[in-house]
């Protein structure tokens, strides 16, 4: 069993990033500069915008942090997109999510500038990603598939199960594993909540993704000998002997399966290490108008 470091991963690939930003910028480029929107104070949004923030700087990048109190009318929050979508020194863009309940996440997400959404969330952007055209793809499945890649797992003809079916993890991962290119060509099942016998689809899998944010939810009985398993649960459970009072696990009992994978993400120190480098891909992609 290989355990997948993200960490190291993620850092390696950070430094790529830097060195092609200087080059970048060597030749007449602008630096990138990227704007996050958070809205509220919940405390794991406000831990990954601070990260994703902190690790522009460590590339090179500009960033910009607008912060809103929860409180924030429909209204003005889509004046803050406006402004941003026109804003020639903003490359790209995020609304970190969720949003609170009176505000219409799709509407929000339908007014971000497609060129500008480094998210990749637009249905321009994901409209494009489903018939191949160039698009940003999102940050986790994307880092999922760089990850993949960078471990030399290869997906062709194999047998992927996709745990969770939503806009911006599962669905997008089944449709790019499922596509003829150099990170697809597997053959993919997409199980939810209504599945009749999600057991036995995870056991037949090569290549399991479990992203439902059900702490644990995948045991070593479901899972064959060999299998790759790449976990995408950020679940905070209450831990009373630790510092915090809570600790991160993924969706997967890390423990009992890695004895049985081939290979394996971890949490934390996995998949969510990877997805702020995939939007710091996406960042450079758009200051270096690649995409648009
Ligand atoms: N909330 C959880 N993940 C994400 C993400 O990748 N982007 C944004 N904007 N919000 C999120």
């Amino acid at each position: 069993m290989k355990i997948i470091d993200g960490r190291s991963l993620a850092k390696e690939i950070k430094s790529e990033l830097k060195r092609e930003t200087q080059k970048f910028i060597k030749q007449g480029g602008k630096t990138p500069h990227l704007a996050a929107v958070l809205v509220g104070d919940d405390g794991a949004s406000q831990a990954y915008v601070r990260n994703k923030i902190k690790s522009c700087e460590r590339v090179g990048f500009e960033s910009t942090l607008i912060k809103k109190k929860s409180t924030i009318q429909e209204d003005e929050l889509l004046e803050i997109v406006d402004g941003l979508n026109k804003n020639e020194d903003i490359d790209g863009f995020i609304v970190q999510l969720p949003l609170p309940d009176h505000i219409d996440e799709s509407k929000v997400t339908l007014a971000i500038d497609p060129v500008k959404d480094v998210d990749g969330f637009h249905p321009m952007n994901l409209g494009r990603m489903v018939i191949g055209l160039p698009c940003y793809i999102p940050a986790t499945p994307l880092g999922m598939i760089t990850m993949m890649e960078r471990y030399n797992i290869k997906t062709e003809g194999k047998n992927v199960v996709v745990l969770g079916r939503s806009n911006i993890v599962g669905t997008p991962i089944s449709i790019l594993l499922s596509q003829k290119t150099k990170w697809g060509n597997a053959t993919v099942t997409l199980c939810h909540s209504r599945t009749k016998d999600l057991v036995s689809e995870v056991q037949r899998a090569d290549i399991i993704i479990a992203a439902i944010g059900i702490p644990r939810f995948v045991t070593s009985d479901m899972v064959k000998e060999g299998a790759v398993v790449i976990d995408v649960g950020i679940n905070r459970i209450d831990a009373p002997d630790t510092k915090k009072g809570y600790k991160l696990v993924g969706d997967v009992d890390f423990d009992e399966v890695a004895a049985k994978a081939s290979y394996i993400t971890p949490v934390p120190g996995g998949v969510g290490q990877m997805t702020v480098t995939s939007l710091l891909m996406n960042t450079l992609k758009a200051a270096r108008g690649e995409i648009y």
